[in-house]
């Protein structure tokens, strides 16, 4: 006998003979139940009831100045390319906060030149981008 027709009678046994009740015998208690809402619940997500959660941007949970810098910012200011005032450098920056931060700050956000908007780090929330650039500004005193 096939391995499906096994299958099928046995289901069909239970069915007729001790009618497997959905209802009753799969009813879960509310631990159970929020084990498995635990367990598919999206990796890093587990969030239960009544828990509040600072959402920063899409990526979720804000990242860090240096987080940003490392992965959206470093290759282009660790070298200088097209002009970039580099990392460390305390003169160049020294410049560019000659027009004010908030300037800075704008001009990092949307782009200006061959600096990229946001510095292509386009998951980034405003306040990300600003914890970079300070990052960078407490790294080049
Ligand atoms: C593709 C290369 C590139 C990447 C990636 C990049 N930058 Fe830049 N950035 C530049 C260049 C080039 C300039 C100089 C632009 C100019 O003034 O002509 C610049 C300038 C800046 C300035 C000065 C703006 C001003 O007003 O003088 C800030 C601040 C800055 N970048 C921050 C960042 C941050 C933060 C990141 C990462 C999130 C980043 N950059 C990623 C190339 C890059």
């Amino acid at each position: 006998m096939s391995q499906f027709r096994i299958f099928a009678l046995t289901a069909f046994a239970c069915i007729a003979l001790m009618g497997c009740s959905a209802k009753e015998n799969t009813a879960l208690t509310a631990a159970q139940e929020e084990a498995v809402a635990e367990r598919i619940a999206p990796v890093g997500h587990v969030v239960k009831a009544g828990q509040v959660v600072a959402v920063a941007s899409a990526g979720g949970a804000e990242r860090s100045g240096s987080d940003i810098y490392g992965t959206n910012c470093m290759a282009c200011h660790n070298s200088g390319i097209a002009g970039a005032p580099m990392y460390g450098d305390a003169g160049a920056w020294t410049t560019r906060l000659a027009k004010g931060i908030e300037t800075v700050y704008t001009n990092a956000i949307n782009g200006i030149n061959a600096m990229p908007a946001r510095g292509t780090c386009m998951d980034c929330s405003d306040d990300e981008v600003i914890a970079a650039i300070d990052y960078i500004l407490d790294n080049s005193k």
